[in-house]
């Protein structure tokens, strides 16, 4: 991979618990992941009860889908990561393909959602939409993650791909041991 000048971008994206239910769709999901130059940051396997998913999504809390949405997220795990990429928000959103399904399959149908997705509920995944809300969303599935210090400590080895997956914890980890601080 060519070197990166730009700062890396981060976003939230979840594997919703459709995928996950199946561990062979969840592991191609992964791969299609990386083979889009993704890193994968940190990675949470974890289910959410209904009060988190309803507070999660309070965005939605007066839309028509809202039920059917927090009843599907808390209905089983799901796999949350901090994607870093340049342009990660832009390309994961991109990656992902049409919110609705049908709408995946005939405009982007080699997108994610195209190709895991079964419903216009269980589309297969999440993604930030605005820098504001990759911070907020973060911050929800790893409250311990400290974007400054990966500001100042981590994302330059990763811009500059030091770093090596392992597939165990579904994360890359930074080659040069000294610089694991946070
Ligand atoms: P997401 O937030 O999951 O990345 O998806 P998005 O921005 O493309 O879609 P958004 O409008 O934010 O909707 C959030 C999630 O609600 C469910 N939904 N169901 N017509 C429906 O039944 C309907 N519309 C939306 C989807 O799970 C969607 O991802
Ligand atoms: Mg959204």
């Amino acid at each position: 991979m060519s070197k990166i000048i730009a700062p890396l971008e981060l976003t939230l994206a979840i594997i919703k618990p459709d995928v996950c239910r199946n561990p062979f769709n969840l592991e191609l999901l992964r791969q299609m992941v990386l083979a889009n130059n993704f890193y994968f940051v940190d990675t949470k396997v974890a289910q959410l009860s209904r009060t988190e998913a309803e507070k999660f999504y309070i965005e939605h809390k007066d839309k028509f889908f809202f039920n059917r949405l927090v009843t599907f997220m808390s209905s089983g795990l799901l796999s949350a990561h901090i994607l870093a990429r340049e342009n990660a928000i832009k390309h994961w959103r991109e990656l992902m393909g049409p919110t609705h399904v049908y709408r995946a399959q005939y405009e982007a149908p080699l997108s994610l959602r195209a190709r895991f997705g079964l419903t216009d509920t269980r589309n297969a995944t999440h993604g930030s939409d605005s820098p504001d809300t990759a911070r907020r969303e973060i911050s929800f599935f790893f409250p311990n993650f400290n974007m400054e210090e990966f500001y100042k400590y981590q994302e330059p080895y990763f811009r500059n791909n030091e770093v090596m997956f392992d597939p165990k914890h579904c994360v890359h980890k930074i080659k040069d041991a000294k610089a694991q601080k946070i």
